[in-house]
């Protein structure tokens, strides 16, 4: 495993560590949902800035904003209409600048999310790309082929969206009649760019441009490994496809037309460049869902430097396959040179104190519709609220949060994860819902809303402190228990556990290796870190013995100086 860097040695400004993302703990904030300033029932930007003595006191190294930029929200603000802006419904450049130095203020980095696979269909490009002929420059920039069948009736090929529905969409012609087919791999209003035309590939150099001289520090690439497409000649059928596939473990030799092409590289090779003109370099991850063997070159210190890695989110709360994840990314992450990273949840899918209270067999649940990406399942958002035990999946979550905090490597949080909160279910009626997921998947899927409902920060009033006014996605009368006002200063409450584990993460921190200490229960996972830093997992639920030392937080309380079960607790000394 790689070494101690050298600004935790010497103690050089966190801030100026070209090193600093290696060990750092990202809170995701999706803006739309965090706090909402202006009464609107949307979350903004100035809501963002109200809250960083909040992020302060969590003991976050960084924040990573989900999409911000101008956008209809076909799909929650990764339907981009304008890449160098600020959406007018979250506030203007004025207030990102505000936001970014009162976080920089506060010691705390900025990550963007940039979303390069597909603009919005209101991107000026677009509307150009419509307006222009069958051919033109105007329609090189996006995915445009002509149909099959007698009159191009049909579309290029048979293949699925990955929110359902085909991934192609005709156009009307500007002379009024039915015309040409973009793809779309996402919802309809996200026509993909097409990455070998010049034009798009310098533009996205600008935006990254021009986000780092505002001052953010790091960007997070959404589906980075989509970006380069083969389609010439006759296009493979699904059948085709699907057969191709290893297993759940998608493509490995970078055939597929779409998903993980070799060629996706030498872009990464040019941003990498951009990031290094600034000071500190700028740093990037990429939201990668690949082959597990095809990860490391995403994360190469050539190209984006990190990459996210999801094989913990897709487990089960279980002793053995933590381990082998955990062991086969640290091996992975120190072979390219990267850190690795750590993430239970996210916009994307269930929050893990639901999932960790589904019953077993419904873990794995709410969508197929990842299959043709790596071929594996991903958990959508909206499990089933009746079919869960909350006190058991919070009471796992919590363990497995502090398991993953004391992991080397970068842990990123979801917002609400350090409240606990539940995923929303059922209550969120179908009138609504947003998300094209829903929407395209009618019966099949309730999409992620559930995991985007914006945040309780009193436990009563108008929308439980969000904002003054509603709340774009209803909030449940339960969320009341979750608030920060609650749990506040509050013993044992989760938000104190997340505070005090992330301070302790800073201080114990101090070199990237992890030793496996063993121990002859299976269900319990024992480590330690540089230092004398231990953390100790019981999976299972009967009470085990501690090891020696002094412990310094546990997950839940101890039971007559054993570790009970679902619980983690770190030791000292
Ligand atoms: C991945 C993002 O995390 C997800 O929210 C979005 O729907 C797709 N990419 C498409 O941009």
């Amino acid at each position: 495993m790689s070494t101690t860097t050298e600004a935790q040695t010497t103690g050089i400004d966190r801030m100026a560590d070209p090193n600093w993302w290696r060990q750092a703990s990202v809170y995701q904030i999706y803006p739309r949902s965090f706090a909402d300033s202006n009464g609107d029932g949307l979350g903004d930007i100035q809501g963002i800035t109200a809250k960083v003595p909040y992020l302060k006191t969590l003991g976050i190294d960084a924040v990573w904003l989900s999409p911000f930029y101008p956008s209809a929200l076909a799909d929650g603000g990764y339907d981009v209409d304008d890449y160098r802006n600020v959406d007018p419904k979250l506030g203007t450049l004025a207030d990102f600048d505000e936001m970014a130095e009162a976080l920089h203020r506060a010691g705390i980095k900025l990550i963007a999310d940039i979303v390069p696979n597909h603009s919005s269909d209101r991107h000026e490009w677009f509307k150009e790309a419509l307006a222009s002929p069958k051919g033109s420059p105007a329609r090189d920039r996006y995915i445009f082929r002509d149909g099959l069948g007698e009159n191009g009736e049909l579309p290029p090929s048979d293949w699925d969206s990955v929110f359902g529905g085909p991934a192609w969409e005709r156009i009307t012609e500007p002379d009024g009649t039915p015309g040409q087919w973009y793809m779309h791999i996402f919802a309809k209003e996200q026509p993909d760019f097409n990455w070998d035309n010049q034009e798009v590939r310098d533009d996205f150099l600008k935006t990254l441009r021009f986000w780092s001289d505002r001052g953010v520090d790091g960007f997070r690439i959404d589906v980075a490994h989509a970006l380069t497409k083969n389609l010439e000649g006759t296009l493979p059928t699904k059948a085709d496809l699907e057969a191709k596939a290893l297993g759940t473990d998608g493509f490995v030799d970078g055939s597929h037309p779409y998903w993980d092409r070799d060629e996706v590289h030498e872009i990464y090779v040019e941003w990498r460049k951009v990031f290094n003109e600034y000071t500190p370099p700028r740093t990037a991850v990429a939201e990668a869902w690949v082959h597990a063997d095809r990860r490391a070159r995403y994360a190469s210190p050539e190209g984006l430097g990190q990459a996210f890695n999801f094989d913990l989110l897709q487990a089960d709360f279980d002793a053995s396959q933590f381990r082998k994840i955990i062991t086969k990314n640290l091996v992975e992450a120190a072979a390219s040179g990267a850190s690795s990273t750590w993430v239970f949840s996210n916009h994307d899918v269930v929050r893990h104190a639901t999932r960790y209270g589904l019953p077993a067999t419904e873990v794995a649940v709410e969508g197929e519709i990842m299959a043709g990406q790596a071929g594996k399942k991903w958990l959508l958002a909206g499990g089933r609220k009746e079919d869960v035990d909350v006190e058991l999946g919070l009471r796992r979550a919590r363990a497995a949060s502090l398991l993953m905090f004391a992991l080397p490597g970068s842990a990123y949080l979801y917002q609400g994860e350090e409240l606990g909160l539940q995923e929303v279910g059922s209550e969120i009626p179908d009138s609504e819902r947003q998300d094209p997921a829903f929407f395209r998947n009618k019966g099949v899927d309730i999409g992620r809303d559930g995991c985007r409902v914006p945040l309780p920060w009193t436990a009563d009033g108008t929308s439980f402190g969000f904002g003054d006014g509603g709340s774009h996605l209803p909030q449940p009368a339960w969320f009341s228990r979750y608030a920060v006002q609650e749990q506040d200063g509050a013993e044992g409450s989760t938000l104190e556990l997340y505070r005090t584990a992330l301070r302790l993460r800073t201080d114990l921190q101090s070199g990237e290796e992890l030793e496996w200490i063993p121990n002859s229960n299976p269900e319990v996972l024992h480590f330690a870190r540089p230092n004398g830093w231990q953390s100790v997992t019981n999976f299972g639920t009967e009470p085990v013995d501690l090891p020696e030392g002094t412990v310094v937080v546990s997950s839940s309380g101890l039971q007559d100086g054993k570790l009970p079960g679902a619980t983690t607790a770190w030791l000292f000394g």
